[in-house]
């Protein structure tokens, strides 16, 4: 059975039509690439399986259960949105590192996971720079990174989110282990 299950999903906004019965469906481990044009719908998509939007028809499981009803901060997924909202004020490490303080994870253990995720997304030694002092690129790599620190399973990302997947992936479930869990 697919992990994700979107059936005929149908959302306006006013009276334009953004989506006409999307369906797709992926399963653990899975990579999937919406492919389209500007303006076809696929941020569209993501915000409603992510719990940001309410589709007008259609349906979205996850193992088989609509999560149509569940809250946006229920749902366990995780957001990398296409503009990277880095906190232009902090560093590389201090902007992945974020929410494991905000979880109050110790701040060895931050140091220690931040270390190890910024290796795996290659990202070592640009950890005192800040946002602007980077390319597009690593700054993509950050915010996917970052993104790591909650603890959701799936994690849609921006539509225009290019590469490099499988190793950040990777990365990103060691930082979304609970505190002294590492
Ligand atoms: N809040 C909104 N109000 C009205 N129309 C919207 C709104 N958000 C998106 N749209 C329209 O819905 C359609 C789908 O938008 P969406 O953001 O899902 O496209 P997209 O496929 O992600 O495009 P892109 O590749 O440019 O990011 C577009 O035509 C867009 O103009
Ligand atoms: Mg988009």
């Amino acid at each position: 059975m697919a992990t994700v299950e979107i059936t005929e999903l149908r959302k306006k906004y006013d009276d334009f039509l953004a989506l006409d019965g999307v369906s797709l469906s992926a399963g653990s481990g899975e990579l999937v690439t919406l492919l389209g044009p500007s303006g076809c719908g696929k941020s569209t998509t993501l915000r409603c399986l992510a719990g940001f939007l309410d589709p007008d028809g259609g349906d979205i499981r996850v193992e088989g259960e609509s999560i149509l009803r569940t809250p946006s901060n229920r749902r366990d997924f995780g957001v990398v949105f296409q503009n990277y909202a880095l906190f232009p004020h902090m560093t590389v490490a201090e902007n992945i590192g974020y929410g494991l303080k905000l979880r109050r994870c110790s701040k060895s253990e931050i140091a220690t996971r931040v270390y190890d995720v910024m290796k795996l997304v290659r990202l070592d030694g640009l950890r005192d720079r800040l946002p602007r002092e980077i390319s597009g690129g690593q700054q993509q790599r950050v915010a996917l990174a970052r993104r790591a620190d909650g603890d959701g399973r799936h994690r849609p990302r921006g539509a225009d989110f290019r590469g490099r997947a499988g190793r950040p992936i990777g990365a990103a479930g060691r930082l979304g282990q609970p505190c002294g869990d590492a």
